[in-house]
C-alpha cells in the first residue's frame, strides 16, 4: 500500500516529504493551478522533494494530444511519472497507447465497468473519487468495493481519491483499496489520535528517560 499527499504546493510536499510515511505527490490541473509557479517548475520541484510516483493529469481530450502530452510529461518528469488519464473514449485509447511504455493512472472512474475497461487497456491503477461518487452517486464505499471485485483477478489497482476524513480514508480501504491520496489536512488527520497526545502527556508525567 502506499499514501500520497493530493497536492501541488511545494510547502505542503515538502513538509509530507519529512514525515517519511508518504510514498509520493498526485496532482491535477485545479492542484496545480494554486501552486506559485508554472505546472513544468512546480512538477520537476515536486519530483525533487518526494523521490516516489508523481501524477500527472493529461489535459488534452482527443487521443494524439494525450499522447503527445504523455510524452512530454515523461520527459519532464523522468521515471517517477504516473499519467493521470480521464475515463473517456480517447483516454482509454491513451492508455492502450501509452502504458507498455508510461504507467497510467486512469482517473475520474465512477462505474465499475469503467475499471474493467481500465485493466483491459493496461492501466497500473484505477483511481476512485471516494467523495465525489458518495456525493454524486449515494455510496463512494460501494464503488470501491465494486471495483475490487472485478480487478480482482487483474493487475490494476485501486487508488482511493477525494477523501475528507480518517474515517472515510478507513472505509475505503476496508471497502478494498489499494492505496490512498490525501490532501494535507486529513493525511495529518490520520497520524493522530487525541487520546495519543494524552496519553504520552501522563507518561512524561510520571517519569524521565536516559537523556533527560
Ligand atoms: C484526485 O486526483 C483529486 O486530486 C482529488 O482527490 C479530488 O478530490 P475532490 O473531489 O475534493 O476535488
Amino acid at each position: 500500500m502506499a499514501i500520497y499527499v493530493d497536492t501541488a504546493i511545494i510547502t505542503e510536499a515538502q513538509l509530507a516529504s519529512q514525515w517519511g510515511w508518504v510514498g509520493g505527490i498526485t496532482t491535477n490541473p485545479t492542484l496545480l493551478a494554486k501552486s506559485n509557479f508554472s505546472p513544468a517548475v512546480t512538477l520537476q520541484e515536486l519530483a525533487q522533494i518526494i523521490p516516489g510516483e508523481l501524477y500527472y493529469q493529461l489535459t488534452a481530450s482527443d487521443f494524439d494530444g494525450m499522447v503527445a502530452e504523455g510524452k512530454a510529461a515523461f520527459e519532464l518528469i523522468g521515471q517517477q511519472t504516473v499519467l493521470k488519464i480521464p475515463a473517456t473514449i480517447p483516454g482509454f485509447q491513451a492508455v492502450a497507447h501509452l502504458s507498455p511504455e508510461i504507467p497510467c493512472a486512469v482517473t475520474a472512474i465512477y462505474s465499475p465497468s469503467q475499471a474493467v475497461v481500465s485493466a483491459e487497456a493496461g492501466a497500473k491503477y484505477a483511481i476512485a473519487y471516494v467523495n465525489r461518487a458518495t456525493r454524486l452517486l449515494g455510496d463512494g464505499f460501494a464503488l470501491v468495493r465494486d471495483m475490487a471485485n472485478v480487478l480482482k483477478k487483474t493487475n490494476t489497482e485501486i487508488l482511493a481519491a477525494s477523501i475528507k476524513s480518517p474515517e472515510e480514508a478507513v472505509q475505503t480501504l476496508l471497502a478494498g483499496a489499494h492505496h490512498l491520496t490525501l490532501p494535507l489536512d486529513v493525511l495529518q488527520a490520520i497520524a493522530l489520535h487525541e487520546l495519543s497526545q494524552q496519553t504520552v502527556d501522563e507518561f512524561a508525567k510520571n517519569g524521565r528517560g536516559i537523556v533527560s
